[in-house]
């Protein structure tokens, strides 16, 4: 969602006559986009604005101005904090304030500006019409959560759940679809709670919002990110077998295979409805490729709690999956817990539960080649001569093909599976066509 709020940003500067610069020195404004989900992100934060107090300095002393904002989760949750530790910073944005940047940058003259409301108007009716060069983009079509895991600040720093209306979102996907876009990806911190008012003012769900999203001339691929177990409709689990440009591939976080921990983390649900979820999913589609957050050393893990987290990787199988180290976080339930994991313990069992889930997606990738499969084309390859594309699988894959195929679709045999990508070569109808 930060790459989503950060392209949205550009388009309310560039509408400004602001442009985008690859290099901080020439800049006049810089954004540090900010996440607060765990303590690294955030202390990264205050060692990034430690440098850019000295570029502005040493602009300064070339008779430049350099305004330095800070955006996004941090901003929100830490603002005061962030004007007493760092006197460089000129203005701090919340992530439901940031159509008000230009203003924001206006009142900054002569002194500081904090803007970390959840203002009463809705920032997307504010934002103006999405620009984008790429072939696959980000939509945000649901933000907040009204779940409150006891680890997460996401309902604190992004707000309750709200859901983008159909219209809203079909109009920016139509947006993205004439600039080229071919792959849409439905955003939201809880997306399969989605429940947007339809054109009829009634609710819709995701999989209604998807069905719409299929039918915009131009959209190949539908994906969406991220989920929580419990929301996993019957008719979303349908969608996948009956929408086409929905990808085969889910990200559903499932953070522990232990009960005990579960019911501590309040994820309200077990290891097991887990399961049998995932069953009812494979059932609608068989060849579904599944991804997944887990948390190690949650306040109370013992060796056997982690122990049934490994069983349920095992007894799953990802194709790939994001895991962390429980990182407390100011104002939540977990962090005033006294039975914290220490360091050491927390490092060995992410180290074990990497490696496991590393063997996971070598396997998955090595099953791949020999295959035939499609891949949406995104942009030129490592080497000349190449692009590189992602299967329905998401998985990235390396072909020798012309520059002009970037946004079309390729059928693709793969012939290797390299460290971190796939190599393909087109399928000789294709390439004869
Ligand atoms: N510590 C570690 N990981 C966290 N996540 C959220 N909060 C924390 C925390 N306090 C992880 C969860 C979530 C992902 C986005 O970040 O796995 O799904
Ligand atoms: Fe955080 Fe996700 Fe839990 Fe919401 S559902 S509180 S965003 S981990």
């Amino acid at each position: 969602m930060n790459a989503y709020d950060a392209a949205r940003m550009a388009d309310v500067l560039g509408q400004q006559g602001y442009a985008a610069t690859d290099s901080v020195e020439d800049a006049d404004v810089v954004i540090l986009n900010t996440c607060h989900i765990r303590e690294k992100a955030a202390e990264k934060v205050y060692s990034e604005l430690g440098r850019l107090r000295v570029l502005k300095g040493e602009r300064r002393a070339e008779g430049r101005d350099t305004r330095i904002v800070v955006a996004g989760c941090v901003a929100q949750a830490e603002g005061a904090e962030i004007l007493a530790r760092a006197p460089a910073v000129d203005v701090v944005v919340g992530p439901q304030s940031y159509h008000r940047l230009p203003e924001l940058l206006e009142q900054s003259r002569g002194k500081r500006v904090v803007d970390t409301e959840f203002p009463v108007e809705d920032k997307f009716d504010r934002l103006p019409v999405r620009r984008n060069k790429g072939v696959s983009a980000f939509l945000t079509v649901q933000e907040g959560c009204d779940k409150f895991c006891a680890f997460c600040v996401v309902p604190y720093t992004r707000g309750a759940e709200v859901s983008r209306s159909v219209p809203a979102v079909l109009a920016e996907a139509r947006a993205l679809a004439e600039g080229g876009v071919r792959e849409i990806t439905l955003i939201g911190q809880n997306v399969n709670a989605y429940h947007g008012a339809g054109a009829d003012g009634e609710p819709a769900t995701l999989a209604d919002l998807m069905r719409a999203v299929a039918g915009i001339p131009g959209i190949a691929r539908i994906r969406y990110t991220t989920s929580h177990p419990n929301d996993m409709g019957e008719d979303l689990i349908r969608a996948h077998a009956e929408i086409p440009a929905l990808m085969p591939y889910l990200h559903l976080p499932v953070q522990s295979g232990s009960d005990r921990v579960l019911d501590a983390m309040n994820r309200r649900h077990t290891g097991d409805a887990y399961r049998r979820l995932i069953d009812r999913i494979r059932a609608s589609r068989p060849d579904i490729a599944l991804s997944s957050d887990f948390i190690v050393g949650f306040p109370g893990e013992t060796d056997a709690d982690f122990a049934d987290t490994m069983r349920l990787v095992a007894d799953i199988g990802f194709e790939s999956a994001f895991s962390f180290k429980y990182s407390p976080r100011p104002g939540t339930p977990a962090a005033e817990r006294a039975d914290a994991v220490p360091e050491s313990v927390k490092s060995e069992r992410l180290a074990a539960l990497q490696a496991l889930l590393d063997r996971q997606r070598h396997a998955y990738q090595n099953a791949a080649v020999g295959r035939t499969t499609e891949i949406l084309v995104e942009k030129p390859g490592r080497h000349p001569g190449q692009v590189a594309g992602k299967t329905p699988h998401m998985l990235a894959v390396q072909v020798d093909a012309p520059a002009a195929s970037i946004g079309t679709i390729l059928p693709v045999r793969i012939v290797e599976a390299g460290a971190n990508s796939l190599f393909g070569e087109i399928l000789a109808e294709a390439a004869a066509a």
